[in-house]
């Protein structure tokens, strides 16, 4: 008998937003006190693995993606002992733990970084990050006509240790985080260093931040007007050839510690570009945004899943499903819009649809969707709180958004806070069990959320968080979901209707109108919503049949 697959192959993996999750301290903030009080939580739901949002010192510019040190935990959210402490429970729970590395950039607060700062152009401490000449006279314009992701130019000029107007430093993101120079061999030793620091501290993985966008293009071409800054092939930034080298670099260092997944943020134009990323010497896993894209449409998601599936076949890589995270819309709300496409590319993700979703809608679709998810072969990410289908907040007052979006944008678009706001466990009023009885959460809860709370939830049949646990359950226990892949059985274009090796039979409606599920043959094991009474599967719905 064949050996079972490396436990990464078919997890489910849990997202915590460690800022939102649980609040052990009461200062409103999540953080490790917080999650460890929640691991409980977290082994009853079923999941195998979480994946910690960056938890280092940070001047939390941008939500911690902007990282001072790399070997330490930022005081929000507890200390290095809390972190080992936490690594120890989580695995005696039978929960292994991913960590956020963030490698395109540091932050600005960075020794590194404020090194570079002090020291004179050319310098060795220079050469970490991409600092250059400015054009025109004077150098008063940017080396090159490269946008940021988060609105604004990629590059800021610094005034130099003498006090005159100095060079330009390359940010892809905000100002506060400076891309690091992965041509400098220095860098490339770092992020080994850092590798081996937390595996040996117990890090199961890895998930990687903007996997794609570490190397630059060396002549550093203008992308001339009216070009997009991602899309089209090839970028001077994205998805470069160099960066495979890196991962390849990578995987051999994970090698040395046994399973240890990676799991890469990859933003490219194809399935083929993705499969790259997870060749059998490169990462094991990269997320397929395009089935997170593809809204709630059958014929969208059924290309979404077979580009993925054709396209990961030839590497022998597992496919990486995700519906929400922490830069997405929350998919309760993108699923109850008219119309659901979703972000495109990394510019115009957050610009949010106009309309005011409907959210019974949405739930029901997003209900069925968990199913559909969590039968396809391959791994799932969920996001923290999409088990007790919360909708994205889209209305938190101007003056308490954070995400840089907000200010880069020039307070045009409101940016990710909307699914960043922190969870409700228990009870009637804000903070809702996210912290102690009076503490005041980073964000303000909706009072709607005394509905949705895990308590509110726990044991209520049909409720999301019952359904979340007895979908993982059964895709953990039942022989119908082993072997890898799927074959599609014939439907009507509003039905996907599929089936596993193992047995398991997945009929997802996407119509107006009830359809009949297979008859005579396998029985319902789970369905998102009831059945019709005369048995038929309702519209927005899906059943799992064995
Ligand atoms: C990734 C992260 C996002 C962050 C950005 C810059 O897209 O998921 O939250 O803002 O990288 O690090």
């Amino acid at each position: 008998m064949a050996e079972r697959d490396p436990w990464w192959r078919d997890a489910v993996v849990y997202q915590v937003y460690i800022r939102s999750f649980a609040d052990g301290d009461g200062d409103g903030i999540g953080d490790i006190a917080g999650i460890r009080r929640r691991l409980p939580y977290l082994r009853d739901l079923g999941v195998d693995a979480v994946w910690i949002n960056p938890w280092y010192p940070s001047p939390m510019v941008d939500g911690g993606y902007d990282v001072a040190d790399y070997r330490d935990i930022d005081p929000l959210f507890g200390s290095l002992a809390d972190a080992e402490a936490f690594l120890a429970e989580a695995h005696e729970s039978g929960i292994r733990v991913l960590l956020d590395l963030v490698p395109n950039h540091t932050s600005d607060r960075h020794p590194w970084f404020e090194a570079a700062l002090a020291a004179a152009p050319g310098s060795r401490e220079r050469s970490r990050y991409i600092f250059r000449d400015g054009r025109g006279p004077g150098g008063s314009e940017p080396p090159t006509d490269w946008p940021a992701v988060f609105g604004g130019p990629a590059w800021t000029r610094i005034t130099e240790p003498d006090g005159r107007p100095g060079q330009w430093y390359l940010h892809l993101f905000a100002p506060e985080q400076p891309d690091l120079d992965w041509s400098d061999p220095e860098v490339g030793d770092e992020f080994e260093s850092i590798l081996r620091f937390w595996y040996e501290r117990g890090a199961d993985g890895f998930r990687i931040d903007v996997a794609h966008g570490l190397v630059k293009d060396p002549a550093f071409p203008d992308l001339g007007r009216g070009r997009p800054s991602t899309g089209d092939q090839p970028s001077p930034y994205w998805d470069r050839e160099g960066v495979h080298d890196i991962y390849r670099r990578w995987r051999s260092v994970a090698d040395e510690y046994g399973d240890r997944p990676f799991v890469a943020e990859v933003f490219v134009p194809t399935a083929e570009r993705l499969a790259r990323y997870v060749r059998p010497d490169e990462l094991h896993t990269a997320f397929d945004f395009r089935f997170l894209l593809a809204g709630w449409d059958a014929g969208a998601l059924r290309t979404a899943i077979d580009d993925s599936l054709r396209a990961l076949e030839p590497v022998g890589a597992p496919a990486t499903w995700v519906l929400s995270n922490h830069d997405q819309v929350r998919h309760a709300t993108r699923f109850g819009r008219e119309v659901v496409a979703g972000r495109s590319g990394e510019t115009d993700r957050r610009q949010v649809d106009p309309g005011t979703p409907d959210l019974v809608l949405g739930r029901r679709r997003a209900r069925a969707a968990l199913l559909l998810m969590l039968a396809l072969p391959g791994c799932v990410y969920l996001y923290q709180g999409e088990e007790l289908g919360l909708e994205e907040v889209l209305d938190l007052p101007e003056d308490v958004l954070q995400d840089p979006i907000w200010l880069r944008s020039g307070h045009r678009i409101r940016g990710r806070d909307g699914c960043r706001v922190p969870l409700p466990w228990s009870g009637a009023a804000s903070p809702f069990g996210f912290g102690p009885p009076g503490s005041t959460p980073w964000l303000p809860q909706p009072a709607a959320w005394r509905s949705r709370t895990v308590e509110a939830q726990t044991g209520v049949a049909g409720s999301f968080l019952e359904l979340y646990r007895s979908a993982l359950r059964l895709r953990r226990e039942h022989p119908g979901f082993r072997g890898n892949g799927m074959a599609w059985l014939r439907g009507p274009a509003s039905v996907l209707h599929f089936d596993r090796p193992g047995g398991l039979e997945v009929v997802v409606n996407f119509g107006p109108d009830p359809v009949d599920l297979p008859i005579g043959g396998p029985h319902v094991l789970l369905s998102s919503e009831p059945l019709t009474e005369d048995g038929r599967l309702p519209a927005d719905t899906a059943a799992w049949l064995a």
